[in-house]
């Protein structure tokens, strides 16, 4: 493991239906990232049920440690000090992780630094082995959020623009949903397209003003298209649809980061967050900075580098601390 001196940190991700730990040095290099996804077990609901996800971190939360530290092929006693997700996410959720990570930090009288979950998305871009530096203009597209910022530095933030309505993500989820396919959607709408022909359909972008962005529409729009073409050809036109919904997503996503980065001067362009996994976003902005992915979605080695930027709470200082389910 190195010389004692170095950093070493655990993160703890609950906030939605990952349950997830990682350990992180202090330069950036994962050590080992373990994400347990329950997403099979919500997917019978169509989305997460908050309970559900919050029995399921309780059962899963140490043994995910456990093998984190295991994968590593380190010891607890060998930790600097903890990281955890506060907020925002499911409450229920955020506090099985919260409590855990207390607890263990406790404990051992180690330091633990609470996360902000969007910050966490954020921090993915600054893990090893090739990590991006400040500034840049970063779309954040989630299963939660969309958000558009402008980093200066590491671990703040400008916000530039956000959704009106729908998360990119979710503009995903409720179109796979419509097409019949299965929860969580966004992996099944890109893989789908692929077959596709993304200028089947002409799916509107909407038009809101700034930086906003607006996906309600697009949802409806879809709806109508698909009670129009009726049950067997909207079988038979599965791909066409998935591809040019999708596109219609990557259209609104990177005309407003391009917008953007016209407004402020930001050259260097980053997209993190669950969506930033498309296939066609991907493509579609070649020269931008997007994280490995496996650390696109819920991930808690995000969660440690995003600590690597703050000072930690020494003990006992954080037992205090609560969980937020929204920003402020
Ligand atoms: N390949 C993909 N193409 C498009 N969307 C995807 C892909 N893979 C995952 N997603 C979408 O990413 C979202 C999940 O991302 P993430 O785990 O970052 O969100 P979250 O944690 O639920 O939300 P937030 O981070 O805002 O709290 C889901 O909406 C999912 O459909
Ligand atoms: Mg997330």
């Amino acid at each position: 493991m190195g010389s004692p001196t170095v950093v070493v940190i655990l993160g703890i991700e609950t906030s939605c239906d990952e349950t997830a730990a990682a350990i992180v040095r202090h330069d950036g290099e994962v050590l080992s990232s373990v994400v347990s996804s329950q997403a099979a077990l919500h997917a019978r609901y169509g989305g997460v049920v908050p309970e559900i996800a919050s029995r399921r971190h309780l059962e899963l939360v140490t043994p995910v440690v456990r093998q984190a530290l295991e994968e590593a092929q380190t010891t607890f006693g060998e930790i600097s000090r903890l990281a955890v997700t506060q907020g925002p996410g499911l409450v229920g959720a955020l506090l099985v992780g919260l409590s855990a990570a207390k607890g263990m930090a406790w404990a051992s009288r180690k330091p633990l630094t609470p996360v902000d979950h969007l910050e966490g998305h954020v921090a993915s871009l600054y893990l090893g082995p090739e990590p991006l530096e400040p500034p840049f203009l970063c779309l954040l597209a989630s299963g939660g959020h969309t958000l558009l910022l402008s980093i200066r530095e590491h671990g703040r933030s400008e916000r530039l623009g956000t959704t009106l309505d729908d998360a990119a993500g979710e503009a995903f989820d409720k179109g796979a949903r419509l097409l019949g396919l299965g929860y969580p959607g966004g992996s099944e709408i890109d893989r789908l397209g692929r077959e596709g022909d993304r200028d089947a359909f002409l799916f509107p972008v909407a038009r809101v003003p700034g930086l906003d962005f607006s996906f309600s529409g697009l949802k409806t729009a879809l709806l109508y298209k698909i009670r129009e073409l009726g049950e067997g050809e909207m079988e038979r036109r599965r791909p066409d649809l998935a591809a040019s919904y999708q596109h219609a997503i990557v259209r609104a996503l990177t005309a407003r980061l391009h917008e953007a980065a016209e407004r402020t001067g930001l050259e260097r362009l980053a997209v993190v967050g669950g969506v930033s996994a498309n296939s066609a976003l991907r493509a579609a902005l070649s020269s931008a900075r997007f994280a490995p992915l496996h650390l696109c979605t819920d991930n808690a080695a995000m969660i440690a580098s995003a600590a690597r930027y703050v000072e930690p709470l020494p003990y006992p200082s954080y037992l205090g601390l609560d969980a937020y389910a929204s920003v402020a």
